[in-house]
């Protein structure tokens, strides 16, 4: 196989995150260095509290507030300015949280494709892309439902949908099956999968030690810190040997949106 050229997309300098004033003051991230590789698949696992989810938050853009440095593709996080970070987390990053919430006025496939009014895409070229990633998370019998005519699992997929629609190339996930049976479960990871093959950074939370086999890389937190770090044989999928999600993946869509 040939030799991957490490490429960092994400590097943290002693990164820390302090909540509260005075006696209740506390330090959520107590010095984290952490060197992200792109087309890295890494599972964060740790007790609760320990600083997993305040850390996607900081990797995302959505918390600025932080003392050290975070360096986003060789570029200082503190120097972006709010509307440039906004720009990025449109453009590059997908989330995946558990309380993500879908628009109760629209419907499936409107709620899947808003992502991509940001990008200046099409109407039709928004519910065709929208249409074919529902189709891969199994959902194409519910384009035109309306989110309370879901169950909750079903919820949760249209909105993970709706999280990779826009082709994010990081990808941050906050027990992305929390809530899920073994089946929707098993979907979501192989969609995952799918985007850590062409390319993509994965950064996914989990209190379920078997979906550590689908990570590059585990890495455990204590009290705000990195407690263990270790590279993983990757047994579910493979880093980085195939091209980052994009065209070939919007021909597979297509093609099962006109089968
Ligand atoms: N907005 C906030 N204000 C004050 N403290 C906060 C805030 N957000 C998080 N914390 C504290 O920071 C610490 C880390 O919280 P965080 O949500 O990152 O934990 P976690 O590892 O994601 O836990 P879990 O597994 O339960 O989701 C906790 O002690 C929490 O109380
Ligand atoms: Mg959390």
């Amino acid at each position: 196989m040939a030799k991957i050229t490490p490429t960092p997309v994400i590097v943290l300098k002693d990164l820390k995150k302090r909540f509260g004033l005075g006696d209740a003051e506390h330090y959520a991230i107590d010095g984290i260095n952490l060197t992200i590789q792109k087309g890295e698949f890494i599972a964060i696992m740790g007790p609760s509290g320990c600083g997993k989810t305040t850390l996607l938050n900081i990797l995302g853009l959505l918390d600025s507030k932080i003392e050290g440095d975070y360096e986003l593709e060789d570029r200082s996080v503190a120097t972006l300015s709010s509307r440039r970070q906004a720009h990025i987390r449109s453009q590059q990053i997908g989330f995946i949280f558990q309380s993500f919430n879908l628009i109760t006025r629209m419907t499936v496939i409107e709620n899947v494709a808003l992502p991509l009014i940001y990008k200046g895409v099409t109407q039709t070229a928004r519910l065709k892309q929208a249409s074919a990633i529902l189709h891969n998370f199994h959902l194409g019998e519910r384009e035109y439902y309306m989110p309370h005519q879901l169950s909750g699992g079903q919820t949760q997929r249209v909105a993970i949908a709706r999280a990779l629609v826009n082709d994010p190339s990081i990808i941050l996930a906050d027990e992305p099956t929390g809530n899920l049976d073994s089946y929707a479960s098993h979907i979501i990871m192989e969609e995952l999968s799918d985007l850590h093959k062409r390319g993509n950074t994965i950064i996914m939370v989990t209190h379920n030690p078997r979906l550590t086999t689908y990570a590059s890389r585990v890495i455990t937190m204590l009290d705000g810190r990195i407690a263990t770090d270790t590279q993983t044989p990757n047994r579910k999928s493979e880093t980085g040997t195939k091209r980052p999600l994009g065209k070939k993946k919007r021909t597979k869509r297509k093609k099962e949106q006109t089968a």
